[in-house]
């Protein structure tokens, strides 16, 4: 059993790791697993996605069979009241549709939300289907007391919407990082500046999760299978002091500039769709740009 968990980074298989940590010993966490792509087929713009000391390719029941085994254990290692932030992607195989949805109503987690991640690029070129720029992000809750509700996200959180808009980071070694935006917009929301906590990612790859955890106060646990990842992210946490102000974008998006109750009061508009919203920077690019971008 590991004893401590508290900014640790563990080299090794995300199970058999998990297996070791005590219950409840941790507050929440974010990941993004390998996704069981098959290394790979034609007209993929993403096959330099090959992770050192994993392959991605195992038979699809296997596959979701270990993922229902990590989600769960990861539910008996987080707190009671605690959220998982669960990144994965809708994928076809033969032309039949394999949804993240199909594994994880198996797990013990109640199924929060369905974020969708608005990626703004493809990753395929082909012309079976509409180009797929999105992921999902799943807010997946362990219920305290048995309210499977759980506590309300404060306004100034819960303003943002289910779409998450952000591109894929491009600056970073490793094949398939987070921008972290992502990481420090779910930690955030959840545990703000008036709570302190561990906050673990079981893939963790360059540690994006992991620095995003550091910046905003809180303990980080991490794991990944490859060494050479494992090395980076400890290089990465300690110069995290370098990815402040790139993380710190995130945070004015978290505002209540008037209540709903006063804007209903001055008989302002109180819908979602503002005008600022419609015509904000983050615009859908052109599929030329789309295709710029998958080639740099
Ligand atoms: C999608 S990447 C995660 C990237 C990460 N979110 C970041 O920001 O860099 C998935 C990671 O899972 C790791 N991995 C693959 N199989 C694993 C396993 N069985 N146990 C632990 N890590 C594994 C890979 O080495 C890879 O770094």
């Amino acid at each position: 059993m590991i004893k401590k968990v508290k900014n640790k980074v563990i080299c090794g298989n995300a199970l058999t790791v998990l297996k070791q940590f005590p219950d409840n010993s941790v507050d929440m966490g974010i990941t993004s697993p390998p996704y069981n792509k098959r290394e790979n087929k034609k007209g993929w713009l993403v096959n330099k996605v090959i992770y050192k000391n994993a392959t991605d390719n195992l038979p699809e029941i296997e596959y979701q069979k270990n993922q229902i085994s990590v989600l769960d254990e990861l539910y008996r290692v987080i707190k009671s009241g605690g959220s998982f932030f669960y990144n994965h992607k809708i994928r076809w195989e033969r032309g039949v549709m394999i949804h993240p949805m199909d594994w994880l109503r198996k797990t013990k987690w109640v199924i929060r939300q369905e974020i969708v991640w608005d990626r703004m690029i493809a990753a395929n070129i082909r012309g079976w289907r509409f180009w797929q720029v999105n992921e999902h992000i799943y807010w997946l809750y362990k219920p305290k007391e048995n309210n499977i509700i759980g506590e309300e996200l404060k306004s100034k959180h819960a303003l943002l919407t289910s779409i998450w808009r952000f591109s894929p980071e491009s600056k970073n070694p490793h094949p398939a990082p987070f921008t972290m935006t992502l990481p420090i917009r779910a930690i955030y929301s959840i545990m703000d500046e008036y709570k302190e906590g561990i906050i673990i990612d079981p893939y963790c790859g360059s540690g994006t999760t992991l620095v995003a955890a550091k910046i905003l106060g809180h303990y980080y646990s991490g794991i990944d299978i490859s060494k050479e990842y494992v090395d980076y992210t400890s290089k990465r946490l300690k110069n995290y002091e370098n990815e402040i102000p790139s993380a710190m974008k995130e945070i004015p998006k978290h505002i209540v500039k008037k209540t709903f109750k006063e804007r209903k009061e001055k008989g302002e508009f109180v819908g979602k769709h503002r005008k600022n919203n419609i015509n904000n920077k983050e615009k859908t690019p052109t599929l030329f740009e789309c295709y710029e971008r998958g080639n740099k």
